[in-house]
């Protein structure tokens, strides 16, 4: 099975994918080297693709397994398997947006996804672009001094941090006992499949950093957001019909942009992709976890 790949952007981050349908079955061969494009662009653009929900979950596990959402939304699937996106009214003429500021999907998870996948359904006539930044270069830029001060620090996410830019949408009764407890990450982490080292940052979800002060450690996630998000990491995303975008949650952040006339729907289908942890994430958090467990139950 062959198909076309071209990088999107000259630093490392997105590439198109045309010339195959995930509708039909894909050889081990293909598999392969598809997600070997994905860790090392970290964005696949997949264009032409038709899905319904049960094709879009197939096309999804070329990639992995599929990861539950922490909450439903729709009824897709009689589980939790696909999200939908979608600008709704909240009443007061306001729209809740998902994803509208810079973040990396469910790391308030111990076991975050390796990748999230969107399939437009609808789309606004302008706007409503994703974008995307490459965390393994915004690492390696960081000064030396930088580095070794972050090299071991771990950081608590909760469902929603009380220091969070934006609000999520509340969970209760049953939906709310599915919630994890809190995910214990480095700030540094190394990428499974690609051994590189990345910056790992959520400020949605990020709640504390262990064994500092919360006013230092918010200044060191704003200083390290700042830097991450510049021009020179991004990829932008100009939506499509037909393209199925699957990222990277470990080495890439991302966020949506409400810039688009709410009168217009958008509407997205989205999955996720189960992830692992690397050994080094599992050696670093070992003796943490148990107390920071006890001390902030989900
Ligand atoms: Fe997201």
């Amino acid at each position: 099975m062959s198909y076309q790949l071209n990088p999107l952007t000259s630093h490392g981050i997105g590439a198109e994918v045309r010339g195959i349908d995930l509708t039909q079955p894909v050889d081990d061969a293909t598999r392969k080297q598809l997600n070997a494009e994905f860790a090392r662009y970290h964005v696949l653009v997949i264009r032409n693709q038709k899905f319904g929900t049960e094709q879009f979950m197939a096309a999804g596990r070329v990639f992995g397994e599929i990861m539950p959402h922490h909450r439903k939304s729709g009824d897709f699937t009689s589980d939790t398997s696909v999200f939908e996106i979608f600008n709704q009214p909240i009443g007061d003429g306001k729209y809740y947006i998902a994803g509208e500021t810079f973040h990396t999907d469910h790391s308030n998870d111990p076991v975050p996804p390796k990748a999230t996948s969107l399939h437009p359904i609808t789309l606004p006539s302008k706007g409503g672009d994703t974008q995307f930044v490459n965390m393994h270069n915004a690492y390696d830029d960081l000064s030396e001094a930088m580095k070794k001060r972050i090299d071991k620090l771990i950081a608590v996410h909760v469902y929603v941090s009380k220091y969070s830019p934006r609000a999520l949408m509340k969970v209760d009764g049953d939906q709310a006992k599915k919630i994890p407890p809190p995910g214990l990450h480095p700030l540094v982490r190394i990428h499974p499949e690609n051994g590189r080292k990345y910056l790992y940052l959520n400020p949605v979800r990020m709640e504390a950093i262990i064994g500092m002060p919360d006013d230092a450690a918010l200044a060191l996630i704003g200083e390290l957001m700042a830097h991450a998000t510049q021009k020179k990491y991004e990829y932008r995303h100009q939506w499509q019909y037909g393209d199925m975008v699957i990222w990277d949650n470990r080495s890439v952040m991302h966020q949506a942009n409400a810039d688009y006339d709410m009168n217009e729907t958008r509407r997205l289908y989205r999955i996720m992709i189960k992830g692992q942890l690397h050994p080094s994430d599992t050696a670093a958090t070992r003796d943490v976890r148990v107390n920071v467990e006890q001390r902030m139950p989900a």
